[in-house]
């Protein structure tokens, strides 16, 4: 820094320079937001904290959470999976609370061969109980470069998004008896692993261990939330309402308009491959409550 500001410098021009330095260190920052939770230096916050790589190579694969719990919140983050035979790994970006009747909203990322489509893996768990998966390919090449997805969770509904375009809505159908997250603050996981045993093509693609190191890389963080601290909410004092320091709130009761309704239908119809709510051979007592409402 001494350097770098020399004295010869006019006083407005520094402090120019100064207020871009701090402004751009705590717009979405990996340092700040993330802690590197396993994978023993596998895990990397590079770029004063713009980027974070996962590794995974023979030995282990690596992980990050973030510092915050949330009860609520529009969380966006970008992703670039690893390229190349990416088969029978599984890169999971997921919110979940603690305890056995835990609640949690998952995106995992099934790696395949190179050229073969990954499959994008969504399930949605309340109270302990999952069993709501639904697969999509997807309609760009997810290695290429970096893409958003996106989970907005209010206390209406959950909408998965994939730059802007959803691909699913979990809804609150409390009044009909199915238990819908709440009341349970949920932190964001993310971790790179091998699961070869069931990722790829069920398993029958193995994990080329000659391709590791995989990396997945992240970048660009933005939460608009209710953060959850010492069991009270950042979004009930009438004051703030994000931790992102926004005034709106407006995604706290946001729903799909009839755009949004139009997109969900063209992935649903085009890029989604395993529905849980239409197979009725494994519900043999018969379908999932909410799928029977939609
Ligand atoms: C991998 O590619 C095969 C062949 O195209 C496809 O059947 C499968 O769904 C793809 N994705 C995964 C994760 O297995």
């Amino acid at each position: 820094m001494a350097s770098f500001f020399a004295s010869s410098v006019p006083l407005p021009v520094k402090s120019f320079f100064l207020a871009c330095f701090f402004m751009a260190a705590s717009a979405g920052n990996f340092y700040q937001d993330f802690d590197l939770t396993w994978g023993d230096g596998r895990a990397k916050i590079l770029n004063n904290g713009q980027l974070l790589t996962l590794a995974l190579d023979k030995a282990s694969g690596s992980g990050f959470q973030s510092k915050n719990e949330y009860l609520f919140g529009k969380i966006d983050m970008q992703l670039k999976l690893v390229p190349g035979n990416s088969a029978g790994t599984v890169t999971a970006y997921y919110l979940s609370s603690k305890g056995s009747t835990w609640d949690e909203i998952d995106f995992e990322f099934l790696g395949n061969l190179s050229g073969d489509p990954y499959i994008l893996h969504t399930n949605v768990y309340s109270q302990g109980k999952g069993n709501r998966e639904q697969q999509f390919y997807l309609w760009f090449d997810p290695t290429a470069d970096f893409h958003t997805y996106s989970i907005l969770w209010n206390p209406q509904r959950i909408i998965f998004s994939v730059d802007g375009t959803p691909i699913r809505e979990f809804k609150n159908l409390e009044s009909n008896g199915v238990p819908f997250p709440k009341k349970q603050p949920m932190r964001i996981y993310s971790s790179l692993w091998n699961a070869d045993d069931w990722a790829t093509r069920g398993g029958l693609v193995k994990t080329d261990w000659s391709q590791a190191p995989f990396t997945a890389s992240y970048r660009n963080f933005n939460a608009k939330a209710c953060v959850w601290t010492n069991g009270a909410s950042s979004c009930s004092s009438s004051s703030s309402s994000s931790s992102s320091g926004s005034k709106s709130n407006a995604w706290l009761s946001q729903e799909l308009d009839i755009t949004g309704q139009q997109r969900l239908k063209w992935v649903q119809k085009n890029y989604m491959i395993y529905n849980y709510c239409t197979d009725t051979k494994r519900f043999p007592q018969g379908l999932p409550l909410e799928c029977k409402m939609s």
